[in-house]
């Protein structure tokens, strides 16, 4: 379509897909990128960008230079966590690290753009991002906290192939605590090593247990009112 009705943006720009996971942590973001590219039939490629950021002049670029090289050779889906690290808004010049800061954002666009892969990048941070990125972003996907309805789904889910004590009821966790999908699998794992180690199911309390814990992690409050 973009060839035949000449739509292609022309310019260097390859036509590939570029987009923006945004939202929290544990809301699914790399799981959904891994999704993606098992759907597609393709390796996932993981780039860390905090650690292709090099302090030296000129080594981010030969990093990303040598990961888009690989990229174009394999036919991956390319998955950028942390965008922030480089897209976060582009400083003013203070001083000569934030010029070269600055000249890496523009040199990875540059490259992003050319690439005619499926390139996906990910944020805790949507309001972190550059302008001048967003506007070259094909589509951003917004990944929302669950609600509370969302959070039952999810303890559900998590705790599908767990054995548990007879009507075991993940309900008032899923309404008491405002956890993400990432905190409340952990919530459950810290609940069936519990169990596991007595060698009995897992039980309500075991899944209280849990999701303080993840609150605590997080240097949340735990409220010893809450209804249980
Ligand atoms: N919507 C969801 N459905 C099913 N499982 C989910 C969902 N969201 C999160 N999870 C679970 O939480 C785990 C962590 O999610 P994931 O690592 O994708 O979060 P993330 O958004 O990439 O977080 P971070 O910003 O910290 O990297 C997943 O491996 C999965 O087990
Ligand atoms: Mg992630």
């Amino acid at each position: 379509m973009l060839g035949d009705w000449r739509l292609s943006a022309g310019g260097g720009r390859g036509r590939g897909v570029l987009a923006l996971f945004a939202g929290e942590s544990g809301t699914g973001k790399t799981m959904s990128a891994e999704v993606v590219a098992a759907d597609l039939g393709l390796d996932l490629y993981v780039v860390q960008l905090s650690s292709v950021v090099d302090k030296y002049v000129g080594e981010t670029e030969k990093n990303l230079e040598r990961i888009f090289t690989e990229a174009d050779r394999t036919d991956a889906v390319l998955l950028f966590d942390e965008a922030d690290a480089v897209f976060g808004k582009r400083s003013e010049v203070n001083d000569s690290h934030d010029r070269y800061a600055n000249l890496e954002s523009a040199y990875l666009l540059q490259r992003l753009e050319a690439f005619d892969g499926i390139a996906l990048l990910t944020t805790n941070l949507r309001a972190n991002i550059d302008d001048a990125f967003t506007r070259r972003l094909d589509t951003v996907v917004d990944f929302p906290f669950p609600d509370a309805g969302q959070r039952l789904a999810l303890w559900r889910h998590s705790l599908a192939h767990v054995p548990c004590e007879d009507g075991i009821d993940p309900g008032p966790c899923a309404r008491d605590f405002e956890l993400a999908g990432g905190s409340i699998r952990s919530a459950v794992v810290t609940a069936a090593y519990a169990a596991a180690g007595r060698g009995e199911p897992v039980t309500g309390a075991d899944l209280l247990a849990g999701a303080r814990r993840e609150y605590r992690k997080a240097g949340r409050l735990v409220l010893d009112e809450v209804s249980w």
